[in-house]
């Protein structure tokens, strides 16, 4: 089995594929009155796709007051003012520039107690069902192949759950953080399990630093050590790329 994949000139033309598909989302869904969930990522590799979803906000009338979201992932021992948490990323890159409900949004808690954080994981795969689950989850992927913070290992059922953070991942978070021994050590993350219920899923990737595990994980064998891997075994999943993260693949493969 092998993921579909897409590969576009740039970030920003593939980011405005994945922005108008949202967009029919979400406006389909509004017409019906209805809600659309949508599963979000941080890091680098969204900020195209957010930047187009702002402008399809102020420039054609794109609302999300229909939008109910979940984020993957949350650092654990972050507040939520923390510069660097995902709760400050998502509001600075999207939420406060679009006309989404405050309590539509959701991500883990970062300061959830030791003692509760099982219970706190429970709650959000209760609260996504609730929601009717993941209509469109966005993805990208870590260097050591992770999606959401599903590090190798991490089973393909898995529920929402605390990670201990993969030494590669809290090197590329160093210069954020500035400096490894800011980065924290654990995390709470949708788990594969969680994220591979979502009707839909778009795993972004863009440059030659993807290439190598974006090759894996849509051609090599569904493993543990890679979840992005897992994504092979989904109904509905693709991966859009730019063509440097694309350029280790096969393309007699491709089977967009
Ligand atoms: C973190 C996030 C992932 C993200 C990854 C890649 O680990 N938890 O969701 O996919 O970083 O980040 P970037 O997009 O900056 O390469």
């Amino acid at each position: 089995m092998t993921t579909p994949y897409f590969v576009f000139e740039s970030p920003e033309a593939a980011s405005r594929k994945v922005a108008s598909e949202i967009a029919t989302l979400i406006r389909e869904r509004s017409a019906q009155g209805r809600s659309a969930v949508l599963g979000l990522a941080t890091g680098n590799t969204p900020l195209p796709l957010y930047r187009e979803l702002i402008r399809l906000h102020r420039e054609e009338g794109l609302s999300f007051r229909n939008v109910i979201s979940f984020n993957l992932d949350e650092y654990i021992g972050l507040e939520r003012d923390h510069p660097e948490s995902y709760w400050s990323f998502m509001h600075h890159n999207l939420f406060n520039h679009v006309d989404i409900h405050p309590e539509n949004i959701h991500l883990p808690s970062g300061t959830v107690a030791a003692d509760e954080i099982s219970d706190h994981c429970a709650a959000y795969d209760a609260a996504i069902q609730q929601a009717g689950g993941v209509d469109c989850q966005i993805l990208g992927i870590g260097r050591t192949g992770h999606i959401g913070f599903n590090e190798p290992g991490t089973p393909a059922t898995a529920r929402t759950l605390l990670v201990h953070l993969d030494e590669i991942t809290r090197q590329d978070a160093a210069p954020a953080f500035g400096g490894i021994e800011n980065v924290p050590t654990t995390a709470i993350t949708m788990g594969c399990g969680t994220i591979l219920e979502a009707r839909k899923i778009a795993l972004l990737a863009w440059g030659a630093k993807k290439a190598g595990i974006v090759c894996e994980a849509i051609q090599g064998p569904v493993s543990e050590q890679v979840s992005a891997s897992f994504l092979q075994n989904h109904p509905n999943a693709a991966f859009f790329l730019d063509q440097e993260a694309a350029s280790e693949m096969n393309m007699d493969t491709n089977n967009n």
